[in-house]
């Protein structure tokens, strides 16, 4: 598995204007969102689902978008790729799992169908913005209340290589033991 290896230490996104068609077949589409849902989530409780926006579909949520937060400049963002998968977080109540588990789980679900497209050879970009955040646009979705929306994960072809962004040095972000 050096080949994985070697693909996550350079793996990296591409802004999703850059982003061009084609986008993954049908056959292609089903295998990244049958990685997307293999991801760790406590208790079985498969807490988010895939909503997938290809065609017409990307226009329609972008004009919910627009009318929503009131802001022209929403109404094309889902046409920058031609396949958009929102993922909705879908935390339940429940005794002992905290809500904080089931939104990482869905977080776990955004990263995995990233890694899979990305590694499948298409561009690919895990996004929010403002239209994330707004009902209607949640509600288009067949999100529930108290659903979110954990990402719009844009997946399309590049003709540029990207280069590497700036990382966080491990010293900064790593401790080996406790505090003294
Ligand atoms: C939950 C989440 C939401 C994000 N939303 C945005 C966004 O709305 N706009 C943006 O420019 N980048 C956003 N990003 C960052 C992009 O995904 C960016 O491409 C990424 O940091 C590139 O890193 P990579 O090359 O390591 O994948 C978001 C990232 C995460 C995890």
């Amino acid at each position: 598995m050096v080949e994985t290896l070697e693909f996550l230490k350079k793996r990296r996104s591409v802004l999703a204007r850059n982003m061009t068609g084609p986008g993954p077949d049908a056959e292609q589409l089903r295998a990244l969102l049958g990685i997307g849902a293999r991801v760790p989530d406590h208790g079985k409780l498969t807490p988010w689902r895939f909503v997938v926006l290809q065609g017409d579909d990307r226009a329609k949520l972008g004009a919910i978008a627009q009318k929503a937060l009131d802001d022209a400049g929403a109404a094309e963002q889902f046409e920058r790729a031609p396949c958009v998968v929102a993922v909705l977080a879908c935390p339940q109540e429940h005794p002992k799992i905290p809500r904080s588990e089931m939104i990482l789980s869905a977080g776990a679900a955004c990263m995995n169908l990233l890694t899979a497209a990305q590694a499948t050879g298409f561009a690919a970009q895990w996004l929010t913005g403002a239209a994330a955040y707004a009902d209607a646009v949640l509600q288009a979705l067949g999100g529930a209340q108290g659903d979110e929306i954990a990402g719009f994960i844009y997946i399309g072809t590049t003709d540029e290589a990207p280069s590497d962004r700036a990382r966080p040095s491990l010293d900064d972000v790593v401790r080996f033991g406790l505090e003294e």
